[in-house]
């Protein structure tokens, strides 16, 4: 067994043995395990790639090095530029229309892949790939499935149903003619107040470690078989490399202050089964370690990622992360692309980049066989993905197949996803599981808001401004419950301020954090009730009358919300779980037969704080005291013995 299987074979207690595992004496005791790609080197492949190189002016060598946003550029650019690769970025669409159906985003790549594949001018037939952000579905599209983001993923404790979901998300992306996923995010994420905190699976790297090989394998296939990169797959992005979940204060592309032991034994564990399974891409992160940006790090994106752990498929720079380098801009980053950046993400000041580069190669600032070595990362994946064979996007297997988008079995995943994310915090005297044929009210502004219940990086890059209408097929969390109630004579009331009229039985109220994305989501305190007030007033009030109260909050990592607990009967950690909300009924509300449906399975994947300020709090901390610990999740068979009396503090404004 390698060095690195013995690794990995550690599960959990990695963290402390991976020092046992350090690579052969020779090596310097960086900490990082050495690694061979998955993949054996194919001399045909290479040969090939040598040939096409062979043919290349440098004009188009930098061309395939340079990724624009499909708002910025045309086919007809595509083509005189020698594009290698464009982008749609959080809320772009074909022609910038929210609309566009399948058959829009297929119209628009054809005619960058036909354009990529047009000679007239000068230039090889290299086609073009496309990437997009597919993080909890595809989620830019109307009407695709909408997973849980993946916080709700961690609690799930299901590989099996990780890699399931990474088939469905690649077969929806497949059908819209895009050949590459941003996807997975791999942050160990440390302090929750991380704007991207729901973009990672877990606090703890055990979790990240199960997961990252099995989702990238969903969406790619199998490495080593004929699934692998087939025509129902989709290229992975193992990222944001590396300590994006990190950063000091949990700054969204902050500085991550670990030692190297930590940066491996903590941050980096989600790659390396990644990169056994087979990941052809990783994206640069944001983050600096200790002071020094990823994007200018050539000790981490090429003596580590391609030398140490034997990476060979190319490195993608983030969204304008090489202008962040210290002596960069947006139109001008040598540094990034000697530190190891083979593709620069450069939405709109791609004709400037082009030609700095050129010029800088030219100069001698970059050396031609660091340009040669991108090419060729690129070129290889291409190859491996089958993109010179496969045709036009609309020739492809499941190209337009609208039926694959939001299909019922791939809904019926999602909602099942959906059932195994939610964790039980309180079930004060075992008011869950629900009868059926109650006078149910549901309250609160997530009860009925698909937009709110999905989160960010939907349909919009930030998930606002979208309503129900914009989610075909999708159901709120009321829908769910109103289907489940109605089907035993129960009654429901929607009333999103909470009024209502005589005296419901039981009262569910869904509240939580609005939808945001990355720096957006950033917090100075974990604190909530500066957010919520009118439904801490709504929840209050109910328990005032009796009613008893079963909270569902809707939010993108843990928050002190001690108020909100003490004013509930039962409180559920339900996440973001995207279209399928019906899932949420389906563990509250037993069965017709009054048999509980589904219990609860969730347990925390972060630990969950008793005080505003209490982060970084995480499993291993050495003064470690949540309110619930990593692991937690009650079930039906548990008795809670929380009570109504957590500290309350004033709500600082
Ligand atoms: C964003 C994110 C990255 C995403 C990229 C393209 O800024 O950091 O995760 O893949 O830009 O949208």
């Amino acid at each position: 067994m390698s060095i690195h299987r013995t690794c990995m074979a550690f599960g959990s207690l990695a963290l402390v043995l991976l020092a046992n595992c350090a690579p052969s004496s020779d090596s310097s005791d960086n900490h990082w395990p050495e690694l061979t790609s998955s993949i054996p080197v194919d001399a045909d492949l290479e040969e090939h790639i040598t040939s096409l190189l062979a043919q290349m002016s440098l004009e188009q060598k930098i061309g395939q090095m340079t990724q624009p946003e499909i708002q910025y550029i045309t086919p007809d650019e595509v083509r005189d530029y020698h594009i290698g690769s464009v982008l749609n970025g959080g809320g772009s669409f074909p022609g910038g229309a929210k609309y566009s159906s399948v058959a829009d985003w297929l119209a628009l790549a054809d005619a960058i892949y036909d354009a990529s594949m047009d000679t007239s001018t000068g230039g090889l037939a290299i086609p073009v790939i496309w990437g997009t952000d597919a993080v909890h579905g595809h989620n830019n599209v109307i009407g695709a499935t909408l997973f849980p983001h993946n916080i709700g993923l961690g609690a799930m404790r299901n590989p099996d149903l990780i890699e399931r979901i990474g088939e469905i998300t690649a077969l929806e992306v497949a059908t819209t003619g895009i050949d590459w996923d941003f996807a997975p995010t791999l942050a160990v994420v440390r302090d929750d107040r991380w704007g991207r905190t729901y973009e990672g699976y877990s606090e703890d790297p055990e979790i990240v470690r199960d997961y990252a090989g099995r989702m990238i394998t969903g969406l790619q296939g199998q490495v080593g078989t004929g699934q692998f990169l087939d025509a129902s797959r989709v290229v992975a992005t193992a990222k944001h490399f590396v300590g994006d979940g990190g950063t000091d204060g949990g700054v969204d592309r902050g500085d991550n202050l670990s030692t190297e032991q930590q940066l491996v034994g903590i941050h980096a564990q989600g790659y390396f089964p990644a990169f056994e399974a087979g990941a052809q891409t990783v994206m640069a992160s944001f983050n600096s370690w200790n002071g020094q940006k990823m994007h200018g790090n050539p000790y981490l994106l090429t003596e580590i990622l391609k030398g140490r752990l034997g990476f060979d498929g190319f490195v993608i720079g983030d969204w304008n992360g090489h202008g962040e380098v210290p002596g960069c801009t947006n139109e001008s980053c040598a540094q990034a692309v000697i530190a190891g950046v083979d593709m620069i993400m450069v939405p709109e000041d791609w004709k400037a980049i082009i030609e700095n580069t050129i010029a800088q190669v030219r100069a001698g600032e970059i050396a031609e066989s660091r340009v040669d070595d991108a090419v060729r990362r690129i070129l290889r994946v291409k190859i491996r993905a089958g993109l010179f064979e496969k045709g036009r996007p609309s020739s492809r297997p499941h190209a337009g197949d609208m039926s694959l988008v939001g299909a019922p079995e791939h809904r019926a995943v999602a909602r099942e996803a959906v059932r195994q994310s939610l964790v039980l915090l309180k079930n004060d005297g075992g008011l869950l599981p629900l009868a059926r044929d109650l006078d149910v009210l549901v309250a609160g502004d997530g009860a009925d808001n698909i937009g709110k219940q999905s989160g960010g990086w939907t349909i919009s890059w930030q998930g606002t401004e979208n309503t129900n209408a914009d989610f075909p097929g999708a159901a709120s969390i009321f829908a769910g419950i109103e289907a489940a109630v109605s089907s035993a004579g129960g009654h429901t009331t929607i009333s999103e301020d909470g009024s209502f009229t005589g005296q419901p039985d039981v009262a569910i109220v869904v509240f939580g954090e609005n939808p945001y994305a990355e720096m957006m989501g950033d917090l100075e305190t974990l604190s909530f009730c500066a957010e919520n007030s009118e439904s801490l007033a709504m929840l209050r009030q109910l328990k005032s009358q009796d009613i008893p109260v079963v909270s569902v909050f809707l939010s993108g990592r843990p928050r002190w919300v001690n108020a909100e607990l003490n004013a509930s009967t039962a409180f559920v950690a339900a996440w973001l779980p995207g279209t399928e909300g019906a899932g949420v009924a389906d563990v509250l509300f037993r069965d017709t037969v009054g048999q509980v449906n589904h219990d609860f399975t969730g347990k925390l994947s972060f630990s969950w704080p008793n005080a505003p300020m209490q982060t970084p709090l995480n499993r291993g901390d050495s003064i470690y005291e949540p309110l619930f610990p990593y692991g937690f999740g009650l079930t039906y068979n548990d008795t809670d013995s929380l009570g109504d009396d957590l500290p309350e503090l004033e709500c600082p404004s």
